[in-house]
């Protein structure tokens, strides 16, 4: 078979598995292109047939010339960037693959794809990615067969796998912490019985509600961004519940909730954490922070307790724990980052790492309440339980890399052949790239309760 010419922009830890699937196949060939090259390079070392390159999207010219010289791009960087591939993309007719969001920016290349015959395929990841493979699986089931579906609840989490959770907050991060905290700060917009249920930023952890999965494990569910759209994405006008949410272990969102209202995730340049402020304490920095006049910790924590509201007194001393083990009531020095959210987040990664034994683990449930055609009331989840490899590869990078890889693949084959900007909403693009996942052994649970 003739050479196949990849270029994989991006080096994160997601990019190993794609690049690891694309090569089993001896005509591909990969370029990886990073701003960092020396990232490239590590990545590039651990497989045959590749070449890292520097790359660097916002030069012009240097996309162009990477993109000219291959026959798919995979773009694997922020999702801000992903139309300046797309631009290149339709400069020198190529496909492209990603694994974000179909933003306003990404969709305005639909036509122009369209009329040069490409496919820009995206949200092929785990979430989004596999949850739509089985989503969209299910529902077209149930469709086909007369019933409806009556309600469409969905929740995933990429957490550290039981045995690793032992932190206060259960949670660990294996890249930026700054998204991760963003997140906790967002609005949510969910459908509830036919009405539309709208959570402020400043409630969402406080409506986090327990989710049963199997007994050993204890999730709170709450509810991401705006699930509406996923009627008309879904193609579930009848469902009267669509809510898609976040796990995380049960004791995360009480502390998150202080944290928040303690002020730590605010994003305002604050003097005394500029680069040239004079070093400070975490204990001078809490007490200006919270507005408190003493540093003592006894007087900090009193002052953090105040603002706690609802929570037992046994729950409050945990939390207060929790931020001493952070080392917020310590005399150590804080790494000043500008902002409050920076430095604390210099300061939780440096405490929250993974061990290198330490093994990470996604959850993802869809959940259904169904009517069948015979007017039956039935309950069918999906559920896909995978864990990482101790010192291998992390639970996260497999479930997003490896699709990516198979929609890549897929359409160097001519099996994903639509045109245009396109996302796995439909079971002619995802019943191919469902088979290949399974193949792989990342196979959904799909069971009647
Ligand atoms: C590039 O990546 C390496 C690690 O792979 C890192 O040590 C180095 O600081 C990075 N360089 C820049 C300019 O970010
Ligand atoms: C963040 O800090 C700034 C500056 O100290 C302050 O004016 C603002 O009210 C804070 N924001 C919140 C949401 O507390
Ligand atoms: C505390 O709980 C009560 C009753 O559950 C609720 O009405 C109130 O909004 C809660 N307050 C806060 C600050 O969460
Ligand atoms: C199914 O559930 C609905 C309520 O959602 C109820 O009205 C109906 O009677 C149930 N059907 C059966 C066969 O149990």
């Amino acid at each position: 078979m003739s050479t196949r010419k990849i270029l994989l922009i991006g080096s994160g830890f997601v990019a190993g598995p794609a690049v690891k699937y694309i090569l089993r196949r001896p005509e591909n060939h990969m370029t990886i292109g990073c701003r960092n090259i020396s990232q490239a390079e590590t990545l590039a070392n651990q497989f045959p047939r590749t070449t890292p390159i520097f790359l660097d999207v916002t030069i012009e010219k240097v996309l162009d010339d990477a993109v000219s010289k291959h026959d798919l791009v995979i773009s694997l960087i922020p999702n801000v960037y992903h139309w300046l591939v797309f631009k290149s993309a339709i400069k020198f007719k190529k496909n492209v693959v990603t694994t974000s969001y179909v933003s306003p920016a990404m969709r305005a290349f639909d036509e122009a794809a369209k009329q040069n015959g490409l496919t820009f395929m995206n949200e092929i990841g785990l979430d989004p990615g596999i949850d739509h493979l089985y989503a969209v699986k299910m529902i077209d089931n149930v469709h086909s067969a007369g019933g409806k579906i009556k309600s469409f609840i969905s929740y995933c989490g990429g957490l550290p796998a039981p045995e690793a959770s032992n932190n206060p907050l259960g949670y660990k991060f294996s890249w930026s912490s700054r998204g991760v905290l963003l997140a906790l700060l967002n609005s949510a917009k969910y459908y509830q019985d036919g009405q539309v249920i709208e959570i402020p930023s400043d409630k969402l952890m406080s409506s986090a509600k327990p989710y049963f999965i199997y007994p050993a494990f204890s999730f709170l569910g709450y509810p991401n961004r705006d699930s509406t759209v996923f009627r008309e994405l879904y193609k579930i006008p009848e469902a009267q519940t669509i809510l898609r949410g976040t796990l995380r272990y049960q004791g995360f969102t009480n502390f998150v909730k202080v944290i928040v209202d303690i002020g730590l995730l605010n994003d305002s340049q604050q003097d005394y954490l500029e680069p040239d402020a004079p070093d400070i304490t975490w204990r001078d920095l809490l007490a200006k922070a919270i507005g408190s006049p003493s540093n003592s910790e006894s007087d900090l924590r009193r002052q953090i307790a105040s603002k706690i509201t609802n929570l037992s007194e046994e729950e409050t001393e945990r939390i207060l724990k929790g931020l001493k083990w952070i080392g917020l009531f310590s005399e150590n020095y804080a790494n000043r980052q500008g902002t409050l959210l920076d430095t604390f987040c210099a300061a939780l990664e440096e405490k929250m790492q993974y061990a290198e034994n330490e093994r990470d683990m996604i959850i993802l449930q869809h959940k259904f309440e169904i009517e069948t055609k015979t007017g039956e009331n039935e309950t069918w989840t999906s559920t896909l339980l995978e864990y990482g490899e101790p010192r291998g590869t992390s639970a996260m990078a497999t479930t997003v890399g490896t699709p990516c890889g198979i929609a890549a693949q897929l359409i160097l084959d001519g099996i994903i052949a639509e045109k245009g900007v396109l996302a796995p909403y439909t079971p002619e693009i995802n019943n191919p790239i469902i088979k290949a996942l399974e193949e792989e052994g990342i196979k959904i649970i799909e069971e009647k309760l």
